[in-house]
């Protein structure tokens, strides 16, 4: 793997005009103008890919980043920049607005392109020091949904053991750990309820029935939890658009940051920290119009100028 902030980036000085416009985007100083000519000068890059975009003459290469990450084999997009204004705000804010946390879905597969797609939609999200943190690994059909399905339960059937002795909560509070009576207060009921029901009548009431799924897990970064929590946004509202129905399933997310063995098991290296799940497949579930939500606070910040 290349070192982060390794430059990559090579000017072909037969094609440059000097016209700039890569050292003006350029966030990091890595690129200068050196007579008429663009030149690599820094010895840090954010690898951004800033340039090679602003280039009117391709003259910019940024040799970590992939052109195959923007082609996409489910359908067809225009790479070409929308300038600020230029989208639908309307169209925008009725597709947010109508992306639901899909709680039943049908019993029909998604095809393994849609969840490709997905993740490089995923991926155009913004991360701290364009780290990109993040690893995705895909369930694509029931069976590998089941098999996480049966590990959470498994974690929570032993949390739930653990937290209904008294003792053992007292204990963990006394050395310094509230989190196991926090859980008993919270959760254990709730997790001993559906996990009773899961047992007598094998309801789905984790993945909701879902016949695929996509974990989100990082390395180490600046901002881990944002960078992955970003992409999984461009996830969910790309699932809409593409006639699928999503569900953040963070029952899950608990139990594969706890239980090694059960990430190690779908493959995940000990570096990596889950940090979404996402349920996803062709939603039962229609509705009529989009929800309302909680008034937020909203303060307004003001100087006298
Ligand atoms: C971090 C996070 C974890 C969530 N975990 C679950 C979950 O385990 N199961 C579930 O059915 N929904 C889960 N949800 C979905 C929320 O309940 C849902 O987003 C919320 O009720 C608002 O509904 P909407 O997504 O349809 O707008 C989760 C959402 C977030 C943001
Ligand atoms: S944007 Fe392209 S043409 Fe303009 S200075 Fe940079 S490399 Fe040269």
């Amino acid at each position: 793997m290349i070192p982060e902030r390794t430059v990559t980036t090579r000017i072909d000085t037969e094609r440059c005009i000097g016209c700039g416009l890569c050292v003006r985007v350029c966030p990091a100083g890595t690129l200068a103008m050196v007579g008429d000519k663009a030149r690599v000068v820094g010895d840090q890059s954010l690898n951004c890919g800033h340039c090679a975009a602003a280039c009117p003459v391709d003259a910019v290469r940024v040799g970590s980043l992939s052109a195959e990450t923007i082609r996409f084999s489910s359908f067809s997009s225009d790479s070409r920049w929308l300038p600020p204004g230029q989208f639908d705000l309307a169209q925008l804010v009725r597709l947010m607005g109508s992306r639901r946390s899909c709680r039943n879905f049908k019993d029909k597969p998604v095809p393994l392109e849609r969840l490709e797609d997905l993740v490089k939609i995923g991926i155009s999200a913004p991360s701290g020091t364009n780290c990109q943190p993040w690893t995705f690994t895909l369930l694509p059909n029931r069976a590998a949904v089941m098999e996480l399905m049966n590990a959470v339960a498994a974690f929570f059937a032993r949390l739930n053991r653990q937290a209904a002795r008294p003792w053992l909560r007292a204990l963990m509070r006394l050395v310094g750990k509230p989190q196991l009576a926090a859980y008993y207060r919270d959760y254990y009921a709730v997790a001993e309820e559906k996990l009773a029901d899961w047992r007598a009548t094998g309801r789905d009431w984790l993945f909701h029935g879902a016949p695929a799924a996509v974990v989100i897990a990082s390395r180490r970064a600046s901002c881990p939890v944002e960078d992955c929590l970003l992409a999984a946004g461009q996830i969910l509202l790309a699932a809409h658009a593409m006639g699928l129905g999503s569900c953040l399933i963070g029952f899950a997310v608990s139990a594969l940051q706890n239980d090694r063995a059960a990430a190690a098991r779908l493959g995940l290296a000990p570096d990596e920290t889950v940090r979404a799940v996402i349920a996803l497949g062709y939603p039962a579930e229609t509705y009529q119009r989009v929800a309302e939500r909680k008034l937020p606070l909203v303060r307004h910040f003001t100087l006298e100028s």
